[in-house]
Formats: C-alpha cells, structure tokens, sequence
C-alpha cells in the first residue's frame, strides 16, 4: 500500500460543517512527509469532494466501503494495515457513536475495526455544543477513551450554528502537531 517508508496516517473525514478544514489538514501533514490517505463518509462529501483531498494528498480518496483501491484488497483492510494513525478530523457525534459501539457500515468505521491493535486512533469533534454536552455522545467519548483513544479538542467559541460553547474543530496546525507527536516525527 505505502509507497515509500513515509509514516502513513488515515485521515477520516465526516459529515461536519468544519469538513472543509480537513483540506488545509491533508496539505500540513502532506507537507510535513505524511504519507495521507483520506476516507470520506458518505456524509462529508456533503460538504467537501474527494478532488482538493486527492490532489493535496497525491493518492486516490477512499468514498466507499464497496471500491476497490489496492488490487483484490479491500480499501478498508488495506489502509488498516498500513496505518501508523487513525486521525479523524472533523469527528461527528454520529462517527463518534459508531466507532465506540463497533459498528461497521462505512469504510471508516471499517479501518477503524481492522486496525492493528498498536495502531494510534486520535479523534478532534466538531459539533453543536448540545450535541458534544449530550449524554450519550459523552457516554462514547467515555468508551473510546478507556480503550486508549485520544481526543484533540473540542474548543470553545461561536459556532457555525450560532451557539456558543464547546464544539469548535480544534485549530488544524494544533491537531497536525499533536499527530506528529504520536507518530514520533515531530
Ligand atoms: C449543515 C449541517 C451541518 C452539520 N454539522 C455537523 C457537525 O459539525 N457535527 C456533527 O456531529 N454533525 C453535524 N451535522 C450532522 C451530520 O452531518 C449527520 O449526523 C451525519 O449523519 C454524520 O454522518 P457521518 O458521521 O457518517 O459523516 C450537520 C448537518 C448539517 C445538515
């Protein structure tokens, strides 16, 4: 799968109005030596297309569990395994109660079941305020911490929606560190 010795780190992108900052994400981490590849939620591509990912990333975006990426593999098996990191950025509560729960219905929540169990998971919300405050997508932040994944983020501000609280994307250059950080190259 990976091309080169790069670390390669899977950028998961969901159905969030912050989706858009994902794009200046991929350049950093690209320009940084990352070997990106990104995977789309069928819900993201509301918002963004695969093309500015593409193309900053230099590799094909993976927008379906069902598409083929690296010969008879599946997209989802291989991007698993060649992971160092699993970055989702932005995390929607919906990816959020997927992941905790186990569910596998996407091809991010797929990579996210497959992979390696020393693989680093590193997950930054973007949300409604009462959406992140709510009880049960704090029960899953819960979950996914006790099992050794990382939250970067939420911050506080005026979001999208008008509200004012916890549920910023936390800035793109903060979340690029702390991924190089777990991956040992900052
Ligand atoms: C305009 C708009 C903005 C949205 N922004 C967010 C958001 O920032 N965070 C979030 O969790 N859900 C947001 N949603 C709802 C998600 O898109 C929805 O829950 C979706 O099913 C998430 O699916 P995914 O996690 O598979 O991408 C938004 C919906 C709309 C219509």
């Amino acid at each position: 799968m990976s091309s080169s010795s790069a670390p390669v780190v899977v950028l998961g992108v969901t159905g969030s109005i912050a989706a858009h900052r994902a794009i200046d994400l991929t350049s950093l981490l690209a320009r940084q030596g990352i070997d990106v590849r990104v995977v789309l939620t069928a819900d993201a591509q509301r918002f963004v297309t695969p093309v500015a990912f593409q193309t900053l990333s230099r590799h094909p975006v993976v927008t379906d569990l069902f598409q083929a990426l690296d010969g008879w593999r599946p997209a989802h098996i291989a991007l698993a395994e060649a992971a160092q990191l699993l970055l989702v950025a932005p995390a929607s509560a919906h990816t959020l109660g997927r992941l905790a729960l186990g569910l596998a219905d996407d091809a991010l929540s797929c990579v996210a079941l497959a992979l390696r169990p020393e693989t680093r998971v590193l997950l930054a919300p973007a949300m409604n305020t009462r959406m992140w405050l709510h009880p049960a997508t704090q029960a899953h932040v819960a979950t996914l911490r006790a099992r050794g994944t990382e939250f970067i983020g939420p911050e506080e501000g005026v979001l999208a929606c008008g509200h004012e609280g916890p549920g910023r994307l936390w800035p793109v250059d903060r979340i690029a560190a702390r991924a190089l950080e777990l991956l040992g190259s900052a």
